[in-house]
């Protein structure tokens, strides 16, 4: 119960999630760990994020977790099972379910559009889940690479982002019928998404798989008698395998509070583990 919550995410992205994270679960310790050196997973293949993955998981079991949230979609699209398999008994949760079940409450049409980077989006992983949920759905899957770059900048709006979101979205509007419901599948797209909303218009629903997730964690732990007791506010810990630095300045961007520049600590993964 004392130990803290392991989150981890390929690099800065995954503090959107740690941030829903903590406002739901405010009393509990987290241990964040951004795989900043080897950034992106979401142009790589499966096989090498299920290895990065296990290395992440294997260094925040080692320093003391009580429950791991992979906070990546790329890592929750394809490395969840085996870590859980690896790891048990420890509670695993990847991002991906709880925003495929939160995009299925979310549509009415059932037509349902996921934005995700090339990865995640090529195992079509979020579509077997929706499938899973409600089989007529009609789900179209659509990788936007070039919003992650635009998120580490900090373009959260402005012409430029507003060009790539049309650039990618307007296709998604104007091949037939329109989607109503878009799941930003992918740790850095909620700081993008009140351009992404002004571009997609107000029928469109936007699901943010990191509030769904937060959510999700809080049952499942919650059930599991492995949360504190409401009442305080818990610590964070944040490390990071390159870059502490910058994972400082940008993490702000996406932790919605300035990172301190001495918080975070470097560590080296084993490669082989
Ligand atoms: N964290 C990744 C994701 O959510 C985005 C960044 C990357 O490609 O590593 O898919």
């Amino acid at each position: 119960v004392h130990l803290p919550i392991g989150v981890f995410d390929s690099g800065v992205g995954g503090l959107t999630v740690l941030k829903a994270l903590r406002d739901r679960l405010p009393q509990e310790d987290f241990l964040y760990l951004g795989d900043t050196a080897r950034l992106p997973y979401g142009t790589k293949t499966a096989s090498t994020v299920v290895r990065y993955a296990e290395q992440c998981a294997a260094l925040l079991v080692a320093r003391g977790i009580k429950a791991l949230v992979l906070a990546c979609n790329t890592a929750s699209a394809v490395a969840p099972g085996r870590l859980a398999a690896r790891f048990a008994p420890l509670p695993v949760l990847g991002v991906l379910l709880p925003g495929a079940s939160a995009a299925v409450r979310a549509t009415r049409s059932g037509h349902i559009a996921i934005i995700g980077t090339e990865g995640t989006i090529r195992g079509g992983a979020y579509a077997k889940a929706i499938h899973a949920l409600r089989p007529d759905a009609n789900v179209t899957s659509l990788a936007c690479p070039v919003f992650v770059s635009l998120a580490e900048e900090g373009w959260t709006d402005g012409p430029v982002t507003r060009a790539a979101a049309h650039a990618y979205l307007d296709p998604l509007m104007a091949n037939g019928p329109p989607p109503d419901t878009l799941v930003l599948g992918c740790t850095h797209f909620p700081v993008l998404a009140p351009t992404l909303a002004e571009v997609l218009g107000p029928s469109v629903r936007l699901v943010d798989s990191a509030a769904t997730t937060a959510e999700e964690a809080a049952g499942r732990f919650d059930s599991l008698g492995i949360l504190k007791r409401p009442g305080g506010r818990g610590r964070v810990a944040f490390l990071a395998t390159e870059g502490a630095e910058r994972f400082a300045r940008v993490g702000g961007v996406f932790l919605g509070e300035a990172l301190p520049p001495g918080a975070v600590e470097l560590v080296d993964l084993p490669a082989h583990a």
